[in-house]
């Protein structure tokens, strides 16, 4: 749990990692080095600012703080707890999660990425962010929308998926797998930002290729792996109408009458039957005989 800047081996390793040990943002997860409540953490990141996640965690990891006691309860509970974080499909996902994990791994995480990654709904980046935030582990480099950033602007150029990841493993400094990811993921939030990047308040614009000729554009970062593509305009969306439909059934079941009414599309009962139909497919909704719709068992 220790960070020891002087075990670093660069210059970029030492001030980054003392950057990192005054400037660090005191978040919940990061108190912990539990599996099961780094994995819940992460997948709430994914798509869901800080600040937002953080009561959204706490209450998820004090109601189930297992894998098997996600898995005990029924899937609509978990959907319901998910309520303000939006992207419920991966409320979904992590307690088809839990199920797996109690079914072939007794309830634990695995230690190594393979398996990591054939659990339903773990992808390359959360399964390193298991690895180095839970099992310490400094060979893997958690490559997000912000540390791809942070490394192509570090190169100078922009780099490709497979590229960023070894940049990003690379990058690790032996013993502080940790520390440097969780950095490098502040770094990236905060200071080598999307737009307007604070170089002046850098701890290490002086190895950035980019930063030290100048910033000269096009900025390395934009068509990187892992640049962020900007999510798609909420309003009018299907998945707006996903969204408050998964509202409406969080509070009670719906009827086909009122289907198009709680979607949002009084006048598209077609398009509400259709959206509602990609719920039921997502395992987000059932549907009985006479049509209505009630969050899954
Ligand atoms: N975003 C994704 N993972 C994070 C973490 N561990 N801390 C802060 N922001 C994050």
């Amino acid at each position: 749990m220790t960070i020891a800047p002087d075990a670093a081996v660069s210059p970029r390793h030492a001030a980054l990692l003392s950057w990192f040990g005054e400037r660090r943002r005191d978040l919940p997860w990061r108190r912990t080095r539990d599996p099961w409540a780094v994995l819940v953490s992460e997948l709430m990141l994914q798509q869901t600012q800080v600040p937002r996640v953080v009561p959204k965690y706490e209450a998820f990891v004090a109601r189930w703080p297992t894998a098997a006691s996600c898995a005990s309860a029924p899937l609509g509970d978990v959907v319901t707890a998910w309520a303000g974080l939006g992207y419920n499909r991966r409320a979904v996902n992590l307690h088809r999660c839990a199920a797996a994990l109690v079914a072939d791994h007794g309830g634990a995480l695995p230690t190594d990425l393979p398996a990591l990654m054939a659990l339903p709904g773990i992808g390359p980046y959360t399964a390193r962010a298991v690895l180095a935030f839970a099992h310490e582990r400094d060979d893997v480099g958690v490559l997000d929308t912000n540390a791809a950033r942070v490394l192509a602007r570090w190169a100078g150029r922009s780099l490709g998926r497979a590229e960023a990841q070894r940049a990003a493993d690379e990058a690790v400094p032996p013993g502080q797998g940790w520390a440097w990811n969780q950095a490098m993921l502040d770094l990236g939030a905060t200071v080598c930002r999307p737009r307007a990047p604070r170089c002046d308040q850098c701890p290490v614009s002086r190895s950035c290729a980019w930063s030290v000729a100048g910033r000269p554009g096009p900025d390395p970062a934009i068509g990187s792996a892992g640049g962020s593509t900007g999510q798609s305009t909420f309003a009018g969306s299907d998945r707006q109408g996903r969204g408050r439909l998964v509202d409406a059934l969080r509070r009670a079941p719906v009827d086909a009458f009122d289907l198009p009414a709680a979607m949002g599309w009084p006048d598209d009962p077609a398009r509400a039957t259709r959206v509602a139909a990609t719920l039921v497919a997502d395992g987000l909704a059932q549907i009985d005989e006479s049509g209505t719709h009630r969050l899954p068992a």
